[in-house]
């Protein structure tokens, strides 16, 4: 049985969070809120629980660990020695949505790592987190609460559904803010490279440092990464997702009239919009008549506002895949700022 356990996102009870930091302690698995996702975290000095915590996930064990720690202080134990770029960068962005990459200590576990002579870390920023590892006092690896490839768990009830029963206990500290996971930069590498876009962005991260690279699609598809795990289809739906980029209107032209194919044909289909859309759509739910309860259509938010649509994004989608949907159509969110970039890049990653 998997406890859940409510506590105030901002001001979490302390007796919560000693019971929690316990059960991690002794090698439990305890999901938990940051301000990107829930985490599943799990003692990372203690290889068994780590290997306990793949085999909840079903995760495979080449897709290295982010260890999660209270204060940059705590990371001189994982690391073989924390660069200038990554002081800068966490006195800047620490606590928040920032994982550096760094070279690692011997301490760290090869179970965390996934081999590799690096180790991910992370000072997340939510309440709920902070208390927690302060609590533990040891460093905590967590990865996504999510079972393997799923959407990464934005709500408590998302960890519940996909691992009820597999781990020891949940912190219910409501929704999580950002919505998609932090940003993943790799200072182990001769030019810092983002692995993985999040709302840390280029642009705030080329502040601190001259030089930013970001490693394009065409160097993940060759399959030339330094970690194994970042697999390029994930996050996914169970009903296949189809993608519609370029510019808005013409691909969301496109989208309903694949819709409006789709549903004639007999399918369930599930549709993202953006409010933009409403007009159009409203056009497409008009012109099915009495086929229209074979449409659900589902709202992120605005162009303008990506900050909701990124933090509605994986729940829209389970919400979607719940109802049984034969395909999801989203459209794009185009855009060259940081959480555009975050937020195609997880629908490309969840499309077919
Ligand atoms: O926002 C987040 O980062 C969330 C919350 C819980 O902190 N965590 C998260 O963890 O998204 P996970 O395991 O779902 O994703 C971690 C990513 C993976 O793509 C993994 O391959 C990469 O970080 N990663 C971890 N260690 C690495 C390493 N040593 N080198 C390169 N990539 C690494
Ligand atoms: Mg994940």
């Amino acid at each position: 049985m998997t406890d859940v356990i409510r506590v105030d996102p901002d001001r979490p009870d302390a007796a919560a969070m000693a019971r929690a930091a316990e059960c991690l302690r002794r090698g439990g698995l305890v999901a938990f809120p940051t301000e990107t996702v829930y985490g599943l975290g799990v003692h990372a000095l203690d290889p068994v629980a780590v290997r306990r915590l793949f085999g909840a996930k079903g995760r495979p064990a080449n897709d290295p660990l982010i260890v999660h720690v209270d204060s940059i202080d705590r990371i001189q134990d994982l690391v073989l020695r924390v660069p200038e770029a990554a002081v800068a960068l966490a006195a800047r962005f620490w606590p928040g949505p920032l994982t550096l990459v760094l070279p690692r200590s011997s301490r760290v576990p090869d179970e965390v790592t996934a081999g590799l002579n690096t180790v991910a870390v992370r000072v997340p920023a939510h309440p709920v987190a902070r208390a927690l590892l302060t609590a533990a006092g040891v460093p905590v690896a967590a990865p996504s609460a999510n079972l393997f490839s799923r959407p990464s768990p934005t709500r408590a009830s998302h960890v519940l559904d996909d691992l009820n029963g597999r781990i020891d206990l949940i912190l219910d500290g409501g929704p999580t803010d950002v919505g998609v996971e932090s940003t993943v930069l790799d200072l182990s590498s001769e030019v810092p490279t983002i692995l993985r876009p999040g709302a840390i962005s280029r642009e705030m991260l080329q502040e601190l440092l001259p030089r930013v690279e970001r490693r394009s699609s065409a160097e993940r598809a060759l399959g030339s990464m330094p970690s194994p795990g970042m697999l390029e289809r994930h996050y996914s739906p169970r009903a296949p997702l189809t993608l519609y980029e370029g510019a808005a209107r013409e691909a969301v032209a496109q989208l309903i009239g694949d819709a409006r194919a789709a549903i004639a044909a007999g399918a369930r289909v599930g549709i993202m919009a953006a409010d933009e859309d409403r007009e159009a759509l409203a056009g497409l739910v008009t012109e099915l008549a009495g086929l229209d309860t074979r449409l659900t259509i589902a709202y992120l938010g605005s162009e303008g506002d990506l900050t909701t649509v990124a933090s509605r994004l994986y729940a829209v989608v389970r919400e979607l895949d719940s109802t049984g949907v034969d395909r999801i159509l989203a459209r794009g969110f185009p855009g060259e700022d940081g959480l555009a970039t975050a937020i195609q890049d997880r629908l490309r990653r969840a499309a077919v």
